[in-house]
């Protein structure tokens, strides 16, 4: 397992005992665990954020689900309801910490996700007509040529009879479908795949340049992409913004880019990765699944469940005071929805570690948390379970007795707080 990344987040550590803070090495390798032992603490419970100042971990299903839908706490830590200075609230000091250069600051904030009503709704209406359910079945088959292609090449780059899933098949799927959705050249994806490398690794030293150059490049693509527009995503954004400038600022239009980029393919790459490691460790499971591919949609809903990437929300804060599972939250708090802890939570879930692709019935909705809950609720989910479903498949069909080459104890993590990343996962293809 790799080692914590040195970074200026860490110098915090322990400096408050017995309040856990996002940054803890122990939480970081063992969230499940960590996170776990947190939640049978308590529903809400006192800790620190990445740049130690406090927070509330919120770690049961329920009240997860409560904040997340509770219009008193809001994303934007600026919202002029909190009257906040913005070198006060975390998001921003943990920006600072990393060396965003300030002037850059605005392209993180005014993101969808940092957002709340009205300025939230009228973002999500502009994007949200590319991710209806129709529109993502319509690109299915493309996502299925995409796999196809990928796993046609698969055994080309094997070393030793060993591949790389998360290097040559859960990334580039992802990246490939979201870049063509969004209108990203092909030449520009191996430099957009760096910066979202760059992005999640928390290395000012990584950040600070990649930051400045990623927000140059998009606006140099909507210059070019302006004398050509086309009926891709990007097009789409330029010609809203250029037809009404009220609907979409020049820094919105930057940072919707951004914001689906990137958080169209990293996660999306480690819920295949993430999943595969899991069906290959679960002999019986995988089993079930091939016997039975019509159990995929399921299958996904309970990986995302039992090993979905995404850890944390953003935090939260309350725009007054409010009551939580009998703890006070008060006007300004910051709150971390912690669904890691909630997806295991064993009042929602008869037991909650053992790995069931059939716990979800048949054509009900998703029952966990992994992709949010309320008006954040992930944008692409639909999109993700789509591309999880193609991608475990057909990686299944093409290769039946495909095995992890390494064993399950040596698989390498990513050592980053919040999410769950495997660096590398080597397979033997047959
Ligand atoms: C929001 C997870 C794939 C775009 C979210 C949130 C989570 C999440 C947990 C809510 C965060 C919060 O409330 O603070 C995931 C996971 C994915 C995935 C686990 C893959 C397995 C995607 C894809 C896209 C995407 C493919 C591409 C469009 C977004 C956007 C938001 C979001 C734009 C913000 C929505 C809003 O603020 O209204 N995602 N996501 N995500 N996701 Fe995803």
């Amino acid at each position: 397992m790799s080692a914590l990344p040195r970074s200026p987040l860490t110098a915090h550590v322990g400096k408050h005992p017995g309040e856990p803070q996002v940054m803890d090495p122990a939480l970081i390798s063992d969230p499940y665990g960590g996170y776990g032992a947190l939640r049978e603490q308590g529903p809400v419970v006192r800790g620190r954020f990445m740049d130690d100042s406090p927070a509330w971990f919120v770690t049961r299903f329920e009240e997860v689900r409560q904040v997340l839908r509770d219009p008193r706490f809001a994303n934007n830590p600026v919202a002029s309801s909190l009257g906040a200075r913005p070198e006060d609230s975390p998001t921003v000091r943990l920006l600072d910490m990393l060396g965003f250069p300030e002037h850059l600051r605005v392209y993180l904030l005014g993101s969808i996700l940092n957002n709340d009503a009205p300025d939230h709704t009228r973002l999500r209406r502009l994007v949200s007509r590319a991710f209806t359910a129709r529109k993502i079945t319509n690109l299915r088959p493309r996502v299925a040529e995409i796999a196809d292609t990928l796993l046609d090449r698969l055994p080309e780059h094997a070393e030793d009879g060993v591949v790389d899933l998360i290097q040559h098949f859960a990334y580039p799927l992802p990246i490939t479908v979201i870049c063509e959705l969004v209108g990203i050249p092909e030449a520009d994806r191996p430099q957009w795949r760096q910066w979202g490398a760059d992005l999640v690794s928390l290395q000012p030293e990584r950040l600070s340049v990649s930051f400045p150059a990623m927000i140059d490049h998009i606006h140099e693509l909507i210059r070019e992409r302006r004398g050509a527009l086309t009926d891709d995503l990007l097009s789409e954004l330029i010609r809203t913004h250029d037809d009404d400038g009220g609907r979409l600022s020049d820094v919105e239009m930057v940072t919707m880019v951004l914001t689906l980029v990137l958080a169209g393919h990293e996660t999306t790459a480690h819920l295949i990765g993430n999943g595969t490691a899991a069906l290959l460790t679960h002999p019986g499971q995988l089993r079930l699944l091939q016997d039975d591919p019509d159990l995929l949609p399921r299958a996904v809903h309970e990986l995302m469940r039992w090993c979905g990437p995404v850890h944390m929300t953003q935090l939260r804060y309350a725009t007054e005071d409010v009551e939580l599972a009998g703890t006070l939250i008060r006007k300004g708090d910051a709150v971390q929805l912690i669904l890691v802890s909630a997806n295991h939570d064993p009042r929602h879930y008869t037991d909650p570690e053992r790995l069931d692709l059939t716990r979800h019935p048949a054509g009900h909705a998703e029952n966990h948390v992994g992709f949010g809950h309320g008006p954040h609720y992930c944008l692409g989910a639909t999109l993700a379970k789509q591309e999880g479903e193609v991608a475990l498949g057909k990686l299944l069909a093409r290769f039946p007795g495909v095995a992890l080459a390494v064993p399950p104890e040596r698989l390498e993590r990513a050592q980053v707080p919040g999410s769950w990343r495997l660096v590398s996962l080597p397979l033997r293809l047959s």
